[in-house]
């Protein structure tokens, strides 16, 4: 049967309070964390770095995954950095790099987990031939930059294709994601789901993540 994990984005919640976020995550049913990096420059946002995440892994302790999703114009920078901060996956933009294949190695030997985030342009048969060498693929929903854009549908193609290439691949979608979009996801065969603005900014975070939990694990 299909199962899916949940990471809610805490880009939504209140920066001042980023540790208590991932604790109070963690504590509503949260599978991992999806930490959101923007340069400024690849997107026009600017979020946190490694020093954050180090910060951040002091506060939750060992167990959290952190799922960092790479929005930067040079992913190799910050490889050995996130590492050493206690970063558990680096998610990088195929976007944003001209040797996935180096790139990859590299996230390897820093024993990190190794994904490849695609922005809606880019079409999936410019990622499948790094997919094989991955651990997850990153269907964006929206135009990576900004938390609380709408989803969209259209990539679902993407997901679906992706599934049936690569049947064993974990596949994230990232934007727009919660209550309204969640069946599409799921029936298009995402397994890791995360959604930002619809957990962080409700009243009742353990409630909406039970509920993108129950569509998924049906
Ligand atoms: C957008 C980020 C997303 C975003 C998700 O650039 O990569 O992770 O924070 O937030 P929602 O679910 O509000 O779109
Ligand atoms: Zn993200």
């Amino acid at each position: 049967s299909y199962s899916a994990k949940i990471g809610p984005s805490i880009l939504s919640s209140d920066l001042a309070q980023l540790g208590d976020e991932c604790k109070r995550m963690m504590e509503c049913g949260a599978d991992y964390l999806h930490l959101d990096v923007m340069d400024g420059h690849f997107v026009p946002n600017i979020t946190f770095g490694h020093p954050m995440v180090e910060c951040l892994r002091n506060a939750v302790g060992p167990d959290p995954f952190f799922d960092m999703h790479m929005m930067v114009s040079r992913p190799e920078q910050w490889v050995k950095p996130m590492a050493a901060a206690g970063a558990s996956q680096y998610t990088f933009h195929l976007e944003a790099t001209t040797n996935p294949g180096n790139l990859i190695k590299e996230i390897r030997e820093s024993n990190m987990k190794v994904g490849i985030a695609i922005k809606p342009g880019t079409t999936v048969e410019e990622l499948a031939p790094w997919a094989g060498q991955v651990d997850m693929a990153l269907v964006m929903t929206v135009e990576p930059g900004f938390g609380g854009q709408k989803f969209m549908d259209d990539m679902m193609p993407k997901v679906s294709w992706l599934r049936s290439q690569f049947p064993s691949l974990d596949i994230e979608v990232d934007g727009g994601v919660g209550p309204n979009s969640i069946h599409r996801c799921a029936e298009a065969g995402a397994n890791m789901i995360v959604s930002g603005s619809a957990v962080v900014s409700s009243e009742d975070p353990r409630s909406v993540i039970a509920l993108l939990k129950n569509v998924v694990m049906e």
